[in-house]
């Protein structure tokens, strides 16, 4: 792992977040740092792409902070953010349908400041990386699912980042696929980016992962390298509710 100043880092300090009465986040505390692999993981509804939208500027907390480097960014948007080396990909769509997989991947180099000349070559580098490179010039819209998900990622790569938020991007990949995406997920943490991965797929996060950050309910409810984690009852009252257990 290349790193580098520890206090190069991205941060939620006390995040709070209701709609219309629900609170999705009542108090979560969670620092990426840059190189690392971080897992966020909780059950449905918990809160974790809620907490994505904080930290990239999608939405702002009621109460709490987000830290860049350092420096207070509450309330940045999300153009500034993505400019400033925060990226993210969703959990659902966002893709350039009608353009290329290629041009999708340029259109977020250009947006972030890229000529064209360095757009295309950082996009035939990514689209090489994330396996997508022979099909690059069909529509996005004809991508498998899988392969809809590492688009996603490279896009996100395109502008970047010194911090990339994950949120579900493994899901539709099969073992083997799963297997090679991990891979490529250490090999970005290894060049200093900061990796928040959200998963269901335990062990995706427990291969690529050096720590593991849980929330239930919208709080920070544990957090532990896999090892800590995968060892702890909390874990798994998290996952099945604390009222279940015997
Ligand atoms: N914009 C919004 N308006 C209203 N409610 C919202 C909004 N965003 C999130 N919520 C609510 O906040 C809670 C947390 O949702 P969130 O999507 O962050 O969960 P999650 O942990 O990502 O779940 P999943 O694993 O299913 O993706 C849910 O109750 C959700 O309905
Ligand atoms: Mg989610």
């Amino acid at each position: 792992m290349t790193i580098s100043d520890p206090s190069e880092a991205l941060a939620a300090v006390g995040i709070h977040r209701a709609y219309s009465g629900v609170k999705a986040l009542r108090g979560v505390d969670v620092t990426l740092r840059r190189g690392e692999v971080l897992g966020l993981i909780g059950p449905n509804g918990a809160g974790k792409s809620t907490l994505v939208n904080m930290l990239t500027g999608y939405d702002r907390p009621d109460e709490g902070a987000i830290m860049l480097d350092g420096t207070d960014i509450t309330g940045w948007p999300a153009h500034r953010l993505a400019r400033t080396g925060v990226a993210r990909t969703y959990q659902r769509g966002h893709l350039y349908r009608d353009l290329s997989v290629r041009e999708n991947v340029e259109v977020a180099a250009l947006a972030t400041g890229r000529s064209r000349a360095e757009a295309r070559g950082d996009a035939t580098g990514l689209l090489e990386l994330f396996g997508a490179a022979d099909r690059s010039e069909q529509p996005a819209r004809t991508l498998p699912h899988g392969l809809e998900r590492r688009l996603g990622v490279a896009r996100a790569m395109a502008t970047r980042p010194n911090y990339l938020l994950l949120d579900e991007p493994a899901a539709g990949l099969n073992e083997g696929e799963i297997g090679e995406f991990g891979e490529v997920i250490r090999s970005i943490a290894a060049t200093g980016v900061g990796v928040l991965l959200i998963d269901h797929n335990i062990r995706l996060i427990m291969a690529v992962c050096e720590r593991i950050h849980v929330i239930v309910q919208g709080r920070s409810y544990l957090e532990g390298t896999p090892d800590e984690v995968r060892g702890s009852q909390a874990l798994v009252e998290a996952y099945l509710g604390r009222s279940g257990t015997q």
